[in-house]
Formats: C-alpha cells, sequence, structure tokens
C-alpha cells in the first residue's frame, strides 16, 4: 500500500518475534530465555549464560565443559592480526580498534563469508568469535599500555583467561582474584542481552542482508559506541569526575540537566523502555557495594554518584519523566576499582553482549527473517527544473 505509519526512533514498532529476551519496562522485569536475571547473576557463570542465550537452554556440565573446550581450542588470533594493532596510534579509542578487528576476522576466516553454511559450520564460525573475542579486547589494552601481548591460557576459564591477558604481566601468571573474577562475572551477565536495542538492531539489520557474522557484529559495536547507548557507562564516570572537580555541588548539575537550553543530560539515567526501575542497575548497584568493600576502596566518585542518584529520585522534573538510574550508572565505578582505564568501560559492555548480539543473529537466520527495509515519509522538493552547470547560480 502507498501509506506509510512513522515511527521515528522505532519507539512502538515491533521489528521481530524473539524467543530470547523478555522484558517489562513497567515492572522492571528482565528475563533470558525465561530465566530471571536477578537468579542467573547470583547462580550462573558467564559462560553457561551465552550458551543459554546463543542455544536457547542451560547446558548441562558435559554440554558446557564441550562448549568451554571448543571455545579454548580457538582462542589464539592470527599472528598476521598484530600487525593491525601495531597500526593503531597507541591513543586511538579502543571501540574503534575493536570494531575493525571483529570485521577483520571475517578476512582471516573466509568461510564465514558463506551465507549458505551448515549449522556445524555456522557453530564454528561462532565459536571463533567468542573466543577470539577477549584475546582481541585484552590486546588492545596491551597496545595501550606499550606492553607486550599475554597469549591466552587454555586451562582458565573464560573470565579468569580474559583478565589474565588483560593484567598479568606474563603468559603464565595465573593469580586471578576471585572478587575480580565475579564481579566480571555478574557485569557481563547483566549485559549479555536487551532485546531489540541500538546495537542489537544493527547487528540484526545487517545480518538480514545475509552479510557475515563478524562483518555483523562489527556493526553492532559501532551502534553501542555512542554515548546515548554503551558509551555511557564512559561519559557516567567523566560526568562524575567533571562534577567532582567542580566542588561536588550536584544541585547544580541537577538544574543543569533539567534546563532545557542545555544539551547537559545526566548521564547513566532514562532508558527507552523502563520506566519504573532497571532490575541491572539494582543488581549492580550491590555489586559495586561489595567490590569496593572486598578491595577496600574508598571512591569519592561513588558519594558524587550516589548523591546525584538521591538528589534526581526525589525531584520532579525526573519523577514525572520516569528517569531512573539505569546499567550504566554505576558499572563505571565497579569498572574503575578493578583497573580499566575509563576509554576501555564500553568495551567491556561489548564483550558482555557479545553472546546476546550472536543468538539474535542466529535466531534471525534460523527464522530465515527478510532483509530489513524501513520506509520514509518524503518531505523533499517535488519536481524541479533542471538547470544547466553554466547557468547555475
Ligand atoms: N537527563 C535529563 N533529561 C533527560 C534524560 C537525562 N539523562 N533522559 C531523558 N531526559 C528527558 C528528555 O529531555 C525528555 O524531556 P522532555 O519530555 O521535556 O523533552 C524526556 O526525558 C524523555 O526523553 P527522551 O530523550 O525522549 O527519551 P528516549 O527514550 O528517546 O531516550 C535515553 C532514552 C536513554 C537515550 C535517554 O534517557 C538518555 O539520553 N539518557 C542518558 C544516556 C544514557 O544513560 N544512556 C544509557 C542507556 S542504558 C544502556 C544502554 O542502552 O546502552
Amino acid at each position: 500500500s502507498g501509506f506509510v505509519t512513522l515511527d521515528s526512533g522505532y519507539k512502538n514498532t515491533g521489528a521481530t518475534k524473539s524467543a530470547i529476551t523478555f522484558l517489562d519496562g513497567e515492572e522492571g522485569v528482565l528475563k533470558y530465555r525465561g530465566y530471571a536475571i536477578e537468579e542467573l547473576a547470583e547462580k550462573s557463570t558467564f559462560l553457561e549464560v551465552a550458551y543459554l542465550l546463543i542455544y536457547g537452554d542451560l547446558p548441562s556440565q558435559t554440554q558446557l565443559d564441550a562448549f568451554q573446550a571448543d571455545i579454548s581450542k580457538h582462542t589464539l588470533v592470527h599472528e598476521d592480526m598484530k600487525k593491525f594493532f601495531d597500526g593503531f596510534p597507541s591513543k586511538s579509542h579502543p571501540m574503534g580498534q575493536l570494531s575493525s578487528l571483529i570485521c577483520s576476522l571475517s578476512a582471516f576466516y573466509p568461510e564465514s563469508l558463506n551465507s549458505r553454511q551448515t549449522a556445524e559450520e555456522q557453530n564454528q564460525t561462532i565459536i571463533k568469535l567468542l573466543a577470539k573475542m577477549t584475546t582481541v579486547v585484552s590486546w588492545i589494552y596491551k597496545k595501550s599500555l606499550g606492553h607486550p601481548v599475554i597469549y591466552p591460557q587454555n586451562n582458565l576459564g573464560y573470565v579468569s583467561n580474559f583478565l589474565n591477558m588483560t593484567f598479568g604481566q606474563r603468559t603464565e601468571d595465573v593469580e586471578i582474584d576471585p572478587v575480580f573474577v565475579s564481579a566480571m562475572n555478574v557485569l557481563f551477565i547483566l549485559h549479555a542481552d536487551h532485546e531489540q536495542n541500538c546495537s542489537t538492531s544493527t547487528v540484526r539489520m545487517v545480518g538480514s542482508s545475509e552479510c557475515n557474522l563478524y562483518a555483523s557484529i562489527s556493526a553492532g559495536i559501532s551502534a553501542l559506541w555512542g554515548p546515548l547507548h554503551g558509551g555511557a557507562n564512559q561519559a557516567v564516570i567523566e560526568m562524575l569526575e567533571q562534577i567532582k572537580n567542580d566542588g561536588g555541588d550536584t544541585d547544580k548539575w541537577i538544574n543543569k540537566a533539567k534546563d532545557k537550553n542545555d544539551p547537559f543530560r545526566l548521564m547513566g539515567f532514562g532508558h527507552r523502555v523502563y520506566k519504573n526501575f532497571d532490575p541491572r542497575a539494582k543488581i549492580i548497584k550491590k555489586a559495586c557495594d561489595d567490590v569496593l568493600d572486598k578491595l577496600g576502596i574508598d571512591d569519592p566518585v561513588l558519594d558524587i554518584a550516589k548523591k546525584l542518584e538521591a538528589a534526581a529520585l526525589s525531584d520532579p522534573y525526573f519523577v514525572e519523566r520516569k528517569l531512573y538510574p539505569n546499567v550504566d550508572f554505576y558499572s563505571g565505578i565497579i569498572y574503575r576499582a578493578l583497573g580499566f582505564p575509563t576509554d576501555m568501560f564500553t568495551v567491556l559492555f561489548a564483550l558482555g553482549r557479545l553472546p546476546g548480539w550472536i543468538g539474535q543473529w542466529k535466531e534471525m537466520r534460523e527464522n530465515k527473517e527478510p532483509i530489513g527495509r524501513p520506509r520514509q515519509i518524503y518531505i523533499g522538493e517535488t519536481l524541479r527544473d533542471y538547470v544547466e552547470l553554466k547557468d547555475r547560480k
């Protein structure tokens, strides 16, 4: 038909049917494949949740062991990829590097380009991505320091191996603080999927042209980078530091956020779907207190965050608009306590979101969804008389 319904930002348009993640924004409910996020964060490892999102069920011990072993076989990245790491200026943003490096996997593993892969071939493409992503992320960090890279240790679990490659000094270092491991497991689980958000929709949109998995995920990483999406976790810490350095007057910054002539927004506040609270923020707030407590860290930025949260939650502007702290409000404080530099925060979000993106890409393929192609309402010129170049003013 000639009629097009306009829904800018897709606020009320369903783009797909999905059996992966359930989200109720009014009630603050989030479930992966029917399991409550609170329970998964408390009882599961990130790898179990990755399996759940990608394959549909929590793994048995045998399935989990096989999944872990399969991933361990592929954690090395091609040595030629090191030339890319060397080529980036040391100050280049890790998200730009990550997006490029993940896309380049399609060059190293060209079998991924076949859009008619069998289920087993497709699974190997998926496993390689899960395995190599941690190595790539750790090496981006090592290169930013000018340090030698640490090779993967295949006897370590997924999260421990990542932390060892990131914070270890030698490949054989295996002393990973269990506080770090459990905090990272929780953070990754909370970020692992969030139905049709901007980056996930991007992955599905790019994949709908039958583009390969690596390029589709690379596009998702780019979408995540923006400060209104995953980039918010970096923006939150930068904002809290700015407030602290400015004397810590939170009321002044609340007023700036309310001022419609001021572009400043309270980063880490508000959500397109959650209108009562973000269930992930509740879990993260507690994890944040635990980590700082266990590591004996007294971070003045946390005090600013708590003051800001309390002030906003009792302010009619935020109450009327149903603006609550979102997942990114506290995650940066934990990442900081663990020793990650600010520009790595969004990369950590990407690492956590990877199984969700993969699961959604796989579901879209399995359901044989059509190519994504929104329509528009044209508001440009109608027919104009053509003017020759020499006659144009
Ligand atoms: N500070 C001040 N005012 C805000 C904020 C904020 N953080 N968020 C929304 N508003 C106001 C907005 O100005 C508008 O007011 P009015 O109706 O008077 O024009 C009203 O609230 C509705 O906002 P909206 O921009 O129409 O809502 P949206 O659903 O398009 O945007 C959002 C959602 C998350 C982009 C937005 O709340 C925001 O920019 N938040 C800050 C960035 C952030 O924390 N992003 C992370 C989101 S959660 C993790 C993730 O997705 O990656």
